[in-house]
């Protein structure tokens, strides 16, 4: 019997799954990546080509069971963030998912979630956000091993129009603001499909850094040199409405993660000003 182990990694041409894919590849352990995506021939999926121990596959999570059969052998473990925008998709596909696991007895499942930011008990009104707790329901009921993970705003949304800009005129001063690069998401699912006990039943929160504004504000200027005060004052008001409603929900309510409790598990998470640091090194700032 083979002792490779098989790793299912969807959204594998994006931000949380492509990291997954470059950290597990880097791993040197006797593992097959499968890398989703719905379209093998494009530049994104591509660029995989060349990453040991990954194949790249066609599929994506809605049609499951296509995924999963083209893994030679047990499925070790399950990699999955919905993607998209339609919330009601999100659930179908995340519970089709949990079921056709629990039947094909995969070992372990990774879910990425997000940060509820004090409203894990209580109703958001946002469908993306709902989604993801329902999700979360599902899997933590199934009889599959799993791990949760709740990511805070991700450190790469800096390179997004207007994101930086909203900081000093839109980010409320008195409230903590986290991030998370889709790095480390991705060096958590690594670690987390190669080691899987230490995380069985685990929901973490990840968090790379906590800070006021002012203190992000103070970031950027000490990397790049730049006083984002200084900056026009952007805003972007023709969002549909679910997706403003999701933005707002985001600027006013501070995070439930901690970077200190993500260290407890991933010591070695970036925060702002490493992060800004490496992307400047790389000429992304
Ligand atoms: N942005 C944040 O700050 C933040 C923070 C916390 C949580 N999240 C959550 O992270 C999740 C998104 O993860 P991500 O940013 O890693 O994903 P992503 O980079 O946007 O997309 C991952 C991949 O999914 C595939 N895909 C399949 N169906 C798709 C569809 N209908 N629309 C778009 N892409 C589709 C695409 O690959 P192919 O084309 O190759 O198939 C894409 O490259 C969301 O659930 C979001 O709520 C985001």
């Amino acid at each position: 019997m083979s002792s490779t182990r098989n790793f299912v990694i969807f959204g594998a041409t994006g931000k949380q799954g492509g990291s997954a894919v470059q950290w597990l590849s880097k791993s040197n352990a006797d593992i097959s990546v499968y890398a989703v995506s719905r379209d093998p021939s494009s530049s994104k999926a591509q660029q995989l080509t060349s990453l040991s121990n990954v194949k790249i596959i066609q599929g994506d999570s809605a049609q499951p069971e296509q995924v999963l059969n083209q893994v030679n052998g047990k499925v070790h473990g399950i990699f999955f963030a919905p993607v998209g925008f339609d919330a009601q998709a999100h659930i179908k596909e995340g519970k089709q998912l949990i079921d056709l696991a629990v039947q094909k007895q995969v070992g372990h499942f990774v879910f990425s979630s997000t940060d509820f930011s004090g409203y894990r008990d209580k109703d958001t009104g946002i469908s993306a956000i709902e989604a993801k707790k329902e999700i979360e329901a599902y899997l933590t009921t199934s009889k599959l091993t799993y791990t949760i993970l709740r990511p805070v705003g991700f450190l790469e949304n800096v390179f997004m129009p207007g994101y930086v800009e909203a900081i000093p005129h839109f980010w409320p001063a008195p409230i903590i603001k986290s991030g998370i690069s889709t790095s480390d998401i991705g060096r958590s699912v690594s670690e987390i499909l190669l080691e899987p006990s230490k995380f069985d039943g685990k929901i973490i929160e990840l968090s790379g850094y906590d800070a006021l504004p002012e203190e992000w504000l103070k970031t950027w200027e000490k990397v790049t040199g730049e006083d984002l005060r200084k900056r026009e004052k952007k805003m972007n008001s023709d969002m549909p409405e679910e997706r403003m409603k999701l933005l707002k929900f985001i600027i006013f309510n501070q995070n439930d993660a901690r970077a200190e409790n993500t260290k407890a598990y991933f010591p070695w998470v970036q925060d702002l000003q490493a992060f800004l640091e490496g992307a400047k090194a790389k000429s992304l700032l």
